[in-house]
């Protein structure tokens, strides 16, 4: 029996085709307990399935795969938007930082949190993302940066995970950033030798990340920090190349981390390493956007046929929980097409965590996450910049926005 038929789309975006993506138009999905089982236009899939439960029209719409955020630091606590007053008279990141601000605002806030209100905290972040067709996501832990605050994040993510209708996949940064408190190398071993094999006993985190940058970690402790994560079942992935390009991108390939983020000083070398490797390479236009720096170089990485993903990074100096926006920047600000964005969004999203089998494209076998738009074809999505055009979202065949 078929629970939901999704007919009439006017576009239906199915998935990867040659670096593009493949629509149908005047499309149609068919749901069975919450797993697509057919797609294709719509007079084909109604013919297989007559009898659905629950019929959605989507006529002059377009249904995406839900989106995927394989970038972000979700969970976080506190108010740092005095920081983005400070931007706008013209500090940078790092002068925010060096006066004090920054990640040790957050990190001091999140330790004097309750557990009650950290889940409550993320929550209240998903279902804006939830809200704007995001059905997965990646979270970090980061702003702890002591074992036990930790494991509070990544339990905290593991407990929204299984409230939200967003599946999440949880990330260890112990090394967000080095503890006020301490000196790197000292800070480097206690991630090594404490909170990694913590965090592994916990069992929730899938994945370790470091941010690898001037004046935090260097390419050797970064190294160090994944290695040992490695070796503890978490799969690397890296913060590479964001203000200053010190080698991170090629750690990545070295390691053959799952993605390497960021990137905006990456450059062609780093490019073909990365995808000789089969690391993605995950752009995070919005970071870009709200600090004001200078965008990724996309065409780079595209030229190459590198699986590019996007993310939102979204965290308190990044507030952007919108992937269509996301795709908007990436369109306007790094001239990758609409199809190539959209792609970077979903599919190539969920390469970068460890989920192209399950999520990221309609297609026989896969989760049936859909993101509705009221737009009449996919380059609407980012010709729409900054307006909410999602209209309904489907979470494994159950509608969670309406
Ligand atoms: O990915 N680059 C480091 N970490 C975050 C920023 C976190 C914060 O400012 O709280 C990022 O942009
Ligand atoms: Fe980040």
């Amino acid at each position: 029996m078929t629970d939901v038929l999704v007919h009439d789309a006017t576009e239906l975006v199915v998935g990867p085709d040659k670096g593009s993506l493949n629509r149908i138009e005047n499309g149609a999905v068919a749901i069975e307990d919450g797993t697509v089982v057919a797609v294709g236009p719509t007079e084909t899939v109604r013919s297989q399935h007559p009898n659905a439960t629950q019929c959605i029209d989507a006529s002059g719409q377009t249904v995406l795969p839900g989106f995927v955020d394989p970038h972000t630091h979700a969970l976080f606590a506190g108010d740092r938007s005095d920081e983005f007053v400070a931007r706008i008279e013209g500090k940078s990141y790092n002068e925010i930082m060096d006066a004090g601000g920054g990640i040790a605002v957050t990190v001091e806030a999140i330790r004097e949190t309750s557990d009650e209100e950290l889940l409550a905290n993320l929550l209240a972040q998903l279902d804006v993302m939830l809200e704007h067709g995001t059905t997965t996501a990646e979270v970090k832990s980061g702003y702890g940066l002591d074992t036990q605050t930790e494991l509070r994040m990544l339990d905290t993510i593991q407990t929204a995970d299984e409230q939200h209708p967003i599946d999440l996949i949880p990330t260890f940064m112990g090394a967000h950033a080095v503890p006020a408190e301490m000196e790197t190398d000292a800070y480097v071993e206690e991630v090594v030798e404490e909170q990694l094999p913590a965090v592994a006993e916990q069992g929730v985190a899938e994945f370790c990340d470091v941010f690898c940058e001037e004046g935090v970690f260097d390419v050797e402790q970064s190294r160090r920090i994944l290695v040992a994560g490695r070796e503890h079942g978490l799969d690397p992935k890296i913060h590479a190349e964001e203000f200053t390009r010190i080698g991170g991108a090629q750690l990545a390939a070295e390691l053959e981390a799952a993605s390497a983020d960021h990137l905006l000083s990456a450059n062609e070398a780093d490019a073909n390493s990365l995808v000789e490797a089969g690391v993605v390479p995950t752009l995070l236009p919005a970071t870009a956007f709200s600090l004001d720096e200078p965008y990724a170089d996309a065409e780079t990485f595209l030229d190459v046929d590198a699986p590019v993903a996007l993310g939102s990074d979204l965290n308190p100096s990044c507030f952007v929980h919108s992937m269509g926006l996301v795709v908007s920047l990436a369109c306007l600000r790094m001239k990758m097409q609409p199809d190539e964005a959209v792609l970077g969004a979903t599919a190539n999203a969920a390469a970068a965590i460890g989920q192209a089998d399950g999520v990221g494209t309609l297609q026989e076998g896969t989760q049936a996450d859909l993101t509705i738009f009221d737009l009449p074809s996919l380059v609407h999505i980012p010709y729409n910049a900054g307006t909410n055009r999602v209209e309904k979202v489907l979470k494994a065949g159950e509608l969670v926005v309406d």
